[in-house]
């Protein structure tokens, strides 16, 4: 399988906080591919560095083969790397339409933004339905389902989602997975950070364990999901 995105050996934190150390990654093209990892573990992080927002302090990104470890964060949208960040981060004073419509879009898909958003409605009539609401008053997973959608619009190759379920109930949290079943199918990369560690491992291909940093942990998502430490750590599970 081709490798879409990679890090190699990167090093980052904030200041004296070393963040991430030697983190290597690889995310195969078309399928779904995980970083788990408790609070701070630097899952955050590894986005920030992949979206462009945080420069590593040593090491490389690859996208699709060409070093972007020096690219800004907008070129690396126009080369499709998206990102929908934790928290969501919707602007609440703005409707659902204006969020999806403030996107800055690359050059690329300026022309398509009407397309694009009917696309987005049509994948979740519920913000269909209430466009003209304010994105404050939309529940945790309607936020969130307008979160990925924001990233839509940019038509992302890569999409990169930061603790979408986290805060969600279950059957919203189940949503989000669907969601992702559905643009696995329809050709996108999705690489994902999450807490939330049965149903990530269950529908990931490949899976990243990192603790304090260092990915300490990797394999196939159902293979991990039967680890002795993983289900210890992660599910208090262990034997
Ligand atoms: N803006 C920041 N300034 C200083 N330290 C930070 C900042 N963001 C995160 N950290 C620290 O970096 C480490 C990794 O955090 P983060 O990547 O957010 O982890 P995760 O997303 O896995 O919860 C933690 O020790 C955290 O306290
Ligand atoms: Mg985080």
């Amino acid at each position: 399988m081709r490798s879409a995105l990679s890090l190699e050996q990167v090093n980052a934190g904030y200041g004296g906080v070393q963040a991430l150390s030697g983190f290597s990654f690889q995310a195969q093209a078309n399928v779904l591919t995980a970083l788990i990892g408790s609070n701070g573990a630097g899952k955050t992080t590894a986005m920030r560095v992949i979206s462009g927002l945080l420069a590593p302090n040593e090491g490389h990104v690859m996208l699709d083969g060409i070093d972007i470890t020096r690219s800004r964060a907008s070129e690396r949208v126009a080369r499709g790397l998206v990102m929908a960040p934790e928290g969501r981060m919707v602007f609440a004073a703005m409707t659902i339409e204006e969020n999806l419509r403030v996107a800055s879009l690359p050059a690329r898909v300026r022309k398509h933004v009407e397309a694009n958003l009917g696309q987005v409605f049509e994948r979740f009539p519920r913000l269909a339905e209430r466009r003209g609401q304010l994105a404050g008053n939309l529940s945790g997973g309607e936020q969130q389902m307008l979160a990925i959608g924001r990233a839509l619009m940019a038509e992302p190759s890569v999409l990169l989602l930061d603790e979408p379920t986290l805060g969600l109930a279950p059957i919203m949290a189940d949503a989000v997975f669907e969601t992702i079943s559905s643009l696995l199918g329809e050709g996108i990369t999705i690489v994902i950070a999450e807490q939330n560690i049965g149903r990530t491992l269950s529908a990931a291909e490949h899976a990243y364990v990192l603790e304090n940093g260092r990915v300490t942990n990797q394999g196939p998502g159902h293979q991990l999901l039967k680890d002795d430490s993983v289900r210890e750590t992660f599910l208090g599970l262990g034997q």
